[in-house]
């Protein structure tokens, strides 16, 4: 549906108002009344580095999710302020890694006495604590852009990799992108006593995956890949490496978002592609590229619910608190907990 006018020209009109003073940022999966605002658009990886990039802006307007706002806090001065227009976006994949669990697990390694070969790695998708974990256990955090750099530059440092919260971007990378068998890779569930792994199993381990998902890329099955290849014959298949296995090895590309826009802006006319991401990525992308066939890989509606709580009546509340001189849903991490997230970010950062 198109944007309430009204609503679009105070959105317009708060951020003329504000100038300089305000920097939006939005990710790909957010609407397009939304997006039409961004003055960047990016996947995580090229938020958090847009957000460290702007010193001068008094205020970061993070449309998209909650652990993303918290990355943008550390990255960004103390002077800056980090703006969430709704503190109900969070994400559910973040939401399965909490730290005192993380903590039982780490307990559990350092009682068998692998704790010192194991480099912890997270997913961006993750909250603060979980990435200060991981910055004061000399491990990385990564993105969907640089999973595989981040695992080579993990067993330099060690022999095993302990990845949270995602276990699919894990399971995909150690095993698609780096030759792991999918035997080197073992689940840690955090709700079972011991993560439901036997001593054998964890020494015996080279990837600890921690037992997360996202609930949007979990519903994307191999009967969909199998059924679009029957009913649209060339197509393409592109899917995003939070997919379940058998969907990322049953597809042609796989990548993060900023890859999936950048593959198909570059594809040629007439070309069709399946796309394994969300609704309103997908739904901007085939309006974008009339010349080419674009499906959502599912035939039922998926988008990210959290990511979609960011509408244009929170984008324009939020501005024009700004413009009132109150600083709405301000993200903050604190100090202790933002210096060591900021040692993984910053590694992450500092990858080839
Ligand atoms: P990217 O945009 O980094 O590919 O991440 C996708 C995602 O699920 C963000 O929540
Ligand atoms: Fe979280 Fe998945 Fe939504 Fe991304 S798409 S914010 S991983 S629930």
């Amino acid at each position: 549906a198109p944007s309430d006018p009204d609503l679009v020209e105070r959105a317009r009109a708060a951020k003329a108002a504000l100038g300089d003073r305000v920097f939006v940022l939005g990710h790909h999966y957010q609407r397009d009344e939304v997006i039409q605002f961004a003055d960047v658009t990016g996947d995580s990886f090229k938020l958090a580095r847009e957000a460290a990039a702007r010193p001068d802006a008094e205020f970061i307007v993070f449309c998209g999710v909650h652990f993303m706002a918290e990355s943008a806090d550390i990255l960004t001065t103390d002077a800056q302020r980090v703006v969430l227009p709704d503190l109900a976006a969070g994400c559910s994949m973040a939401d399965m890694a909490v730290l005192a669990q993380v903590e039982k697990a780490w307990e559990r390694f350092a009682s068998l006495g692998i704790a010192s070969e194991v480099v912890p790695v997270t997913y961006m998708n993750s909250s603060a604590d979980i990435k200060g974990f991981v910055g004061r256990n000399d491990g990385v955090v990564c993105t969907s852009s640089n999973a595989e750099t981040a695992l080579r530059w993990s067993f330099e440092q060690g022999t095993k990799v302990f990845f949270l919260p995602d276990q699919h971007l894990g399971r995909n990378t150690a095993v698609l992108k780096m030759g792991f068998e999918l035997a080197d890779c073992v689940l840690y569930d955090p709700h079972r006593p011991g993560g439901g792994l036997t001593d054998e199993q964890l020494r015996g381990a080279k990837v600890i995956l921690w037992k997360g998902h996202c609930s949007v890329h979990g519903r994307f099955s191999l009967d969909a890949v199998e059924d679009v290849r029957a009913r649209v014959p060339g197509v393409n298949v592109i899917v995003h490496p939070e997919c379940r296995h058998e969907v990322v090895t049953a597809a042609d590309f796989v990548g993060s978002t900023e890859y999936i826009i950048r593959v198909i802006d570059e594809a040629p006319a007439g070309s069709a592609w399946a796309v394994g991401t969300e609704l309103n990525l997908v739904r901007r992308l085939a309006l974008a590229h009339p010349d080419k066939q674009i499906m959502f890989l599912e035939r039922n509606v998926c988008y990210c619910s959290t990511m979609n709580r960011i509408d244009l009546p929170h984008l324009v509340w939020a501005l024009e608190e700004l413009v009132a001189g109150r600083v709405p849903n301000q993200i903050t991490v604190d100090a202790s907990t933002a210096h060591y997230a900021r040692v993984a970010l910053d590694r992450m950062l500092a990858l080839p």
